[in-house]
């Protein structure tokens, strides 16, 4: 599977219109601006669904990025033909996500170093126990050094990537005591589908609730937070 399965059924690209480095994020005006203001020569490749996807140019290095939709099925189709069908390499979820610990703050970074879930997505591989799905460490290793050099607030950790955004029984609290720093809805699917592929993945996240506390991200917060995040991701891609 490669080439002669693209245009794939999600993604209307030509093989050659996707770079082997892609910067997801889930929502697709996001994915727009990003690349309108990151990317030198930005080209549309997909509009199928409103999930844009752009290509174009950071520091001279050939860099796409596509929105990847809310949830585990959703970006579970869209780095599936990527990896799968588009031999992309890599791929660098920048997102947002709910503190689950203590020590996460509003606005901070963290780098998911793996992914627990409630989802069954990976039960398609008949795997004989629980996979653990984890981030690719040459992508981790370099986001933690960018984000040293630039004195960002950043921490590496576990993240859950739960299956349902209101979460009534309030049990996904229970993960904070585990050490899981944040919930999100996306990481454990993008990385099992890296693990399955031969791929690099690399989710990015910056925390704009605090569920502990019940505290949310001002827009200013959100704003710095997501310079920092797309500067780590554009010099790692
Ligand atoms: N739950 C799930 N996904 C999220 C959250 C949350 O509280 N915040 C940001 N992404």
């Amino acid at each position: 599977m490669s080439k002669q399965d693209t245009p794939s059924a999600h993604i209307a690209a030509q093989y050659e219109d996707v770079a082997s480095t892609v910067i997801m994020c889930g929502d697709p005006l996001r994915a727009k601006f990003i690349a309108e203001k990151y990317l030198e020569n930005p080209v549309l490749y997909n509009d199928i669904r409103g999930m844009l996807g752009f290509t174009g140019y950071y520091k001279g290095k050939r860099v796409s990025v596509q929105g990847h939709g809310m949830g585990i099925p959703s970006i579970g189709i869209y780095s599936y033909e990527l990896f799968n069908f588009y031999d992309v390499e890599r791929i660098i979820r920048v997102g947002t996500a709910g503190a689950l610990s203590e020590d996460m703050k509003i606005g901070d970074m963290l780098f998911a170093q793996a992914a627990c879930t409630d989802s069954d997505y990976g039960h398609q591989y008949g795997f004989p126990a629980r996979f653990a799905p984890i981030a690719d460490f040459g992508l981790l290793e370099a986001a933690v050094r960018v984000a040293r050099e630039n004195g960002y607030p950043f921490q590496v950790g576990n993240i859950y990537s739960a299956d349902v955004f209101y979460d009534e029984s309030n049990r996904q609290m229970k993960w904070g005591k585990f050490g899981v720093k944040a919930v999100e809805m996306e990481s454990s699917g993008l990385y099992v589908n890296a693990a399955a592929s031969g791929k690099k993945a690399l989710t990015i996240c910056t925390i704009s609730d605090q569920l502990i506390h019940r505290k949310y991200a001002s827009t200013e917060e959100r704003r710095s937070s997501f310079t920092n995040m797309m500067n780590v991701a554009l010099e790692i891609a």
